[in-house]
């Protein structure tokens, strides 16, 4: 591996391990103080308050794919802001809920009064067998007092029996309610800060980098765990993911997004809806990424490090930030170093990273080029990529190309860039003839695999026609 290109921040072998938070460890359940001392940290919220006999929140499957355990937790931005987001409780380590406050479905009605976003469901008959409606009511009620009632509220909430024409009926009629001036709006006024430091058996949740690089020096063998989106599947499980954690969920630092004069710098820590409402306009691509990731729950709580550091072939941000050139900042107990997102993944789910060092920044090179991303699943909504490819294409004024990036995703171990494509493409002009010698190409470019979800041919053609589609639309 290459020397660091940069070095800053060294962090001595006499940085102090920080002290473990001073208070029991507890958390706000529906307004009620719940103490977790002896608590295990890796049992599910969901598992959690089914043992508490709180059998609201259903489950589902058990690994976020269905938003019946759908339960809202409040959020405290830098500013002081407070937000009710909608989270998988299936997906939720104990740990991570320690100084949170979360809402489950029994605290919506007010004695016999149902909350709107229970009345709504009531009065458009969204609700026939019923298991899924706690989901729905908390994808609603979040989304009420955040400002989104629409399908995107609701994408992470499957139903098998009522069909979806009555709950877009509720939906639509709970968009022209005014949420702002109830109890649940009053509870968001209230002044409070963001999740500070906590500790939960092992699951440490620092609030600095340099707290979590020194509680790696602690603890080695312990895993990074940020969004568990991720992570969570195998806890979920009941799998053992690690002997330990660190939560790198509450680090102020990876929580910030920052123009600068040549792009962006997006924290590891920052939350993809966050990325999805503030960048989703600004780069395109990102944007249109982001709209068919996972679903709202798991969007809530997914990071851009983590889908990094979890380094699937099948990751849907790699590609993206493969084709925008973006590169990636670590941090380790030697100092800071930045690495291409191109040279980041280096086997099946292996990277550069060493096992003391986390992502983080990525940053993102503002370009002039034409670029837009494609996703193709099963499921258009809320499924794995097949196959995901990000498009970056720039012409110089005599219309020939002068800059050319092609990434994909779910074409081999790890996400990769056509690069004898690209070069071909570099110097010609974006014809009929261009097109369809870079399409051939693109058919022979990778070795796919064939699996559950396609056949590698079809792979193999979606390499071409999605690049074909890519110039059809943003060059006709
Ligand atoms: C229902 C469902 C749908 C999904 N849909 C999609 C999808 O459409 N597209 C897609 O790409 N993914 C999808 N995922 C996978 C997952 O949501 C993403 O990979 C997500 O970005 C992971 O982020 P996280 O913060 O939750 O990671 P975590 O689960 O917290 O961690 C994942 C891995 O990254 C490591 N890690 C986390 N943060 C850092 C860091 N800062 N530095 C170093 N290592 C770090 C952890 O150690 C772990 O190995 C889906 C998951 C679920 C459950
Ligand atoms: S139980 Fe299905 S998403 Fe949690
Ligand atoms: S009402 Fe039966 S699953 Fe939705």
């Amino acid at each position: 591996m290459e020397a660091p290109a940069v070095l800053r921040y060294p962090l001595s072998m006499t940085t102090p391990i920080p002290e473990p938070a001073a208070t029991a460890p507890a958390f706000e359940l529906n307004g009620r103080r719940v103490e977790l001392a002896g608590s295990d940290p890796t049992e599910s919220l969901l598992r959690w308050l089914k043992r508490q006999r709180l059998h609201g929140t259903k489950e589902g499957c058990g690994d976020g794919d269905c938003g019946a355990c759908t339960v809202a937790m409040i959020e405290t931005d830098a500013d002081g802001r407070s937000h009710y987001r909608a989270v998988n409780s299936c997906l939720l380590p104990m740990g991570s809920v320690v100084g949170r406050e979360i809402l489950t479905v029994e605290a919506l009605a007010d004695g016999e009064m149902l909350h709107p976003a229970q009345q709504a469901l009531v009065d458009h008959s969204g609700s026939q067998c019923g298991y899924c409606t706690p989901g729905f009511v908390m994808s609603l009620f979040a989304g009420g007092y955040g400002g989104e009632l629409n399908d995107h509220t609701t994408e992470g909430n499957l139903c098998r029996c009522t069909g979806y024409a009555p709950i877009r009926r509720a939906t639509a009629e709970l968009a022209t309610l005014d949420f702002s001036a109830d109890r649940f709006a009053e509870g968001l006024r209230r002044e409070r800060q963001s999740a500070g430091e906590a500790m939960l058996g092992h699951y440490f949740s620092p609030t600095t980098v340099e707290g979590a690089l020194a509680l790696k020096q602690q603890h080695p063998e312990a895993a990074w765990i940020a969004g568990a989106t991720d992570l969570g599947v195998g806890l979920s499980r009941g799998q053992t993911v690690a002997s330990s954690f660190i939560a790198l969920d509450r680090i102020a630092e990876l929580q910030q997004i920052q123009k600068t004069a040549n792009g962006w710098r997006i924290g590891a820590g920052v939350p993809l809806s966050r990325l999805e409402s503030e960048l989703g306009d600004a780069i395109p691509a990102l944007g249109e990424m982001l709209r068919w990731f996972a679903a709202r729950q798991v969007r809530n709580r997914a990071t851009l490090g983590g889908n990094l550091g979890s380094a699937s072939p099948i990751g849907d941000l790699s590609p993206l930030l493969l084709a925008l050139d973006a590169r990636i900042e670590l941090r380790g107990p030697g100092g800071m170093r930045q690495v291409a997102a191109d040279e980041f993944f280096t086997g099946y789910r292996q990277t550069v990273m060493a096992r003391d060092e986390l992502i983080v920044v990525v940053e993102i090179p503002a370009g002039d080029s034409t670029c837009m991303a494609y996703k193709v699943a099963k499921r258009q909504s809320d499924d794995i990529s097949i196959v995901a490819a990000v498009f970056a294409i720039g012409l110089d004024e005599g219309q020939s190309i002068r800059h050319a990036r092609l990434a994909y995703g779910g074409v081999a171990a790890t996400p990769l860039r056509a690069r004898g494509v690209e070069e071909y493409l570099v110097g010609r002009r974006l014809d009929r003839a261009t097109v369809e010698t870079a399409c051939a190409m693109l058919r022979a470019a990778f070795t796919p695999l064939s699996d559950h979800r396609a056949g590698a041919d079809y792979r193999r053609a979606l390499c071409a026609s999605l690049f074909d589609k890519f110039v059809a639309e943003r060059f006709a």
